[in-house]
């Protein structure tokens, strides 16, 4: 049974029952609204120990989280990926273990994700053109990724999500290509409006498309718009009679964004963070290394308490996430 005392809640009354654990800063892509550069020297180089992990997740479940979400940096970068997955999965309480990766060792390991126990699977995929998803991410890896998803759909991984972060000079002109592909691919694609980080100002005047132009553009091609569950987060979901596949739409800058938020975030170096735009994480390392669980869900639901309302992106302001790799969006 479920304590209802020990649910986690903000003061606003928020639930938090979906974790995103980064356990890599690292990442081997180039995305060049991310790590145009590559990361930076001074990126960490390893993640939290495997008792570290397992102290959250169980603090975490106990606290009611039914679903984590594995994320990097690239997560596939770290070599117990697979012992990761297994560990989150075999903790009372955990239903759903999602990845979200950038797919470049999908083709190998897709099986082995499913065998760990895999759930669910969100793959980064900027352009379905080999060109132009080679200029978005530096790498010539386009087919491998999509033959890797093939392989995840053999495997039995059975929700699969694509993520594309749209770009006004790069993949926006080939929407429809997108649109092509969900004819006869029952996956779900969803399209991320650019967010501002305090690395990318530039760029992000140069690129950002408002998520509400791409929502009339569906809406005027028969798009309807899916009402989902209280669960559900914040993306706004469409279907098509004559696609086989849905649209997502995550638009952090529209107005009811924040009030859905049902996540919460930790670090690959074991910092609590309330908000993905929210200043410094806390740093719940020791605490979790010291393989405590009890004494990490009293840390956990006192710091949940001080989570804030809003982003307050829409103020220019981007706290202290310079990139997203740092934290896996
Ligand atoms: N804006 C929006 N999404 C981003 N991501 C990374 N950087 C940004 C950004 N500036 C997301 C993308 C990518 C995932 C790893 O993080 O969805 O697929
Ligand atoms: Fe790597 Fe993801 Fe950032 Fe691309 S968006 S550089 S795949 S962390």
């Amino acid at each position: 049974m479920e304590n209802q005392k020990q649910q986690l809640q903000d003061s606003f009354g928020r639930r938090f029952k979906y974790l995103r654990l980064s356990i890599t800063e690292l990442c081997n892509f180039r995305c060049n609204y991310c790590l145009p550069d590559g990361n930076p020297c001074d990126t960490p180089k390893g993640g939290m120990s495997l008792l570290q992990i397992e102290t959250l997740v169980k603090a975490f479940a106990r606290l009611g989280t039914t679903k984590i979400r594995i994320t990097g940096g690239e997560p596939a970068l770290r070599k117990d990926l697979c012992e990761i997955i297994a560990l989150c999965k075999s903790v009372e309480g955990i239903k759903t273990v999602a990845l979200t990766t950038n797919a470049f060792l999908l083709k190998r390991d897709a099986q082995a994700y499913k065998n760990a126990g895999l759930d669910a699977l969100n793959v980064s995929a900027d352009s379905l053109d080999p060109r132009m998803f080679a200029a978005i991410t530096g790498k010539n890896k386009l087919q491998d990724i999509l033959a890797g998803v093939d392989k995840a759909v053999e495997a039995g991984i059975a929700q699969i999500k694509f993520n594309t972060v749209m770009l006004k000079q790069f993949n926006y002109k080939g929407l429809d290509a997108f649109f092509e592909y969900l004819r006869s691919h029952p996956v779900t694609w969803r399209f991320i409006e650019l967010m501002q980080t305090g690395d990318n100002g530039q760029f992000f005047k140069a690129n950002h498309v408002a998520g509400e132009q791409i929502k009339e553009t569906l809406l005027a091609q028969g798009w309807q718009r899916i009402i989902r569950g209280e669960e559900a987060g914040p993306a706004q979901e469409f279907s098509h009679a004559e696609f086989a596949g849905n649209i997502g739409l995550i638009m952090p800058y529209s107005k009811d964004f924040c009030a859905t938020c049902n996540r919460l975030r930790v670090s690959s170096q074991g910092k609590l963070h309330l908000c993905l735009f929210a200043e410094n994480g806390v740093d719940i390392a020791p605490l979790l290394a010291s393989g405590d669980v009890d004494a990490s869900c009293e840390a956990i639901r006192h710091h949940v308490m001080e989570k804030k309302f809003g982003h307050f992106l829409d103020e220019g302001f981007t706290g202290a996430t310079k990139q997203l790799a740092m934290l896996g969006g």
